[in-house]
């Protein structure tokens, strides 16, 4: 037998119905923040990529689904949608002169990492991404947003972390101040961070590693490193959210792992997940835009992973239920009717009903067993006797009545049922 690939996953009919309410929620509740969907393609030039996550950064360095095309371009499947939004901005002059565009996206994702709970190799995000602000309203809106979408899902029990990065200069200062202390513990870091010790120190502060942990508690942080206009920024973001009732835990060790961000940073977070606990994340990306060969536009956004909403909705208890597929079976007595029993389903359908007629060949006493197995509310009936006297019978499947009506009725069948 051949299996989908790992790290992948099949959505069958029986979760389409959870998927399609969390899809529902995304739509209704963008709009009424008037942002509007955007589509782009699934695979970009790999250029996208590297050069907005950020050569250090793990999905550049060992996640992304990169190949040769038969013309010799290097393609990339995208990992995610912030880059791939901008370049389709850039390209199709969207967000151009400042002007405000607030975009949402739903969509199938690809990282080559290694699967657990919750953590696939072809994932979906959610995301929204509000162009050309730079204000810190613009930051508080969007995660607004967000906690906005994850109440309607009905998910009450998570935890928004947020931190500020600064200004790229207060930034870069850190960097230093960071750099220095960790140098004098380099041999006791984990691999990984003694890698990034040079090529991204401020990812060592988010690392897993319990001894590198312990070293970086004793740090120097951010926020000591932040100019006045970052730290008064990142002020006024949080007192909106406070305004709102939303509450937040500030992490000064909340970095995210692609390299594009400034100033305000956030995640969600839920103790559903295990060990993948992260179940969204976004900041601000004012430099994005330039880095893409586009003009200065500052922007913030953020994404849920919708693998991970759906976990945390099941364990919850806030699963879909799965919805009566069909109101009424139509049985015929004779194969010479199911022109006409087509007929008379394609009416039932025009009055919003759903209507099985059968397919598959099977006696009159087998229709009826299967029109109780399917749940149908109705069985109507429609058979020599019926034809002759241009009527039709229709059997309440749950009180058992069976009564006769002439065919016009089929007009008005919503007073019938
Ligand atoms: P991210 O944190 O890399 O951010 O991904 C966002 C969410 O996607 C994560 O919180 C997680 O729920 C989900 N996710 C990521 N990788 C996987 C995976 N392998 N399997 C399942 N779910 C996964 C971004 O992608 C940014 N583009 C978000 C953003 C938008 N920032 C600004 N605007």
């Amino acid at each position: 037998m051949i299996r989908s690939p790992r790290g992948t996953k099949d959505i069958l009919p029986d979760e389409i119905n959870d998927w399609q309410n969390i899809e529902d929620v995304f739509r209704r509740i963008t709009k009424l923040f008037g942002y509007k969907e955007i589509r782009t393609p699934i695979f970009e030039s790999t250029d996208v990529f590297s050069r907005s996550i950020g050569e250090s950064s793990d999905i550049v360095n060992k996640e992304m689904y990169t190949f040769e095309d038969r013309g010799g371009n290097l393609i990339t499947l995208r990992p995610e949608m912030t880059a791939a939004l901008v370049r389709a901005c850039i390209q199709n002059s969207l967000a151009n002169r400042g002007s405000l565009e607030k975009l949402w996206y739903f969509g199938p994702f690809f990282r080559y990492e290694r699967p657990q709970k919750g953590r696939f190799r072809q994932f979906h995000q959610f995301g929204a991404e509000c162009l050309s602000a730079s204000t810190p309203e613009s930051d508080a809106e969007v995660v607004n947003l967000g906690i906005s979408i994850i109440k309607e899902l009905g998910i009450n029990d998570y935890t928004l972390l947020i931190n500020t990065l600064g200004s790229n200069e207060s930034r870069q200062v850190y960097r230093e101040q960071l750099t220095t202390y960790l140098k004098k513990y380099e041999s006791d870091l984990s691999e990984d961070s003694q890698r990034r010790l040079t090529t991204n120190p401020l990812r060592i502060l988010d690392s897993k590693s319990e001894k590198d942990q312990e070293i970086i508690s004793d740090a120097p942080t951010l926020g000591e490193s932040l100019d006045d206009e970052s730290k008064g920024r990142f002020d006024k973001v949080l007192e909106i959210l406070t305004e709102l009732d939303i509450s937040f835990s500030i992490s000064d060790k909340l970095v995210r792992g692609l390299d594009y961000y400034s100033h305000t940073v956030f995640e969600f977070q839920s103790n559903e997940l295990g060990a993948q606990d992260s179940f969204g994340g976004g900041g601000r990306y004012d430099g994005l835009f330039e880095q893409l060969g586009g003009k200065h536009t500052p922007s913030v956004g953020f994404a849920f992973g919708v693998e991970r909403l759906l976990l945390i909705l099941e364990s919850i208890g806030k699963s879909q239920e799965s919805d009566n597929p069909y109101d009424i079976y139509i049985i015929t007595g004779d194969k010479k009717y199911s022109g006409f029993s087509f007929k008379v389903a394609n009416i039932l359908r025009s009055k919003n009903l759903k209507v099985y007629v059968d397919l598959m060949d099977k006696s009159f006493k087998s229709q009826f067993k299967e029109s109780n197995k399917l749940n149908c509310k109705y069985t109507l009936i429609i058979a020599e006797n019926e034809i002759k006297n241009n009527m039709f019978a229709l059997k309440n499947m749950k009180t058992g009545e069976q009564e006769e009506y002439s065919l016009e009725a089929l007009s008005d069948i919503k007073e019938i049922i």
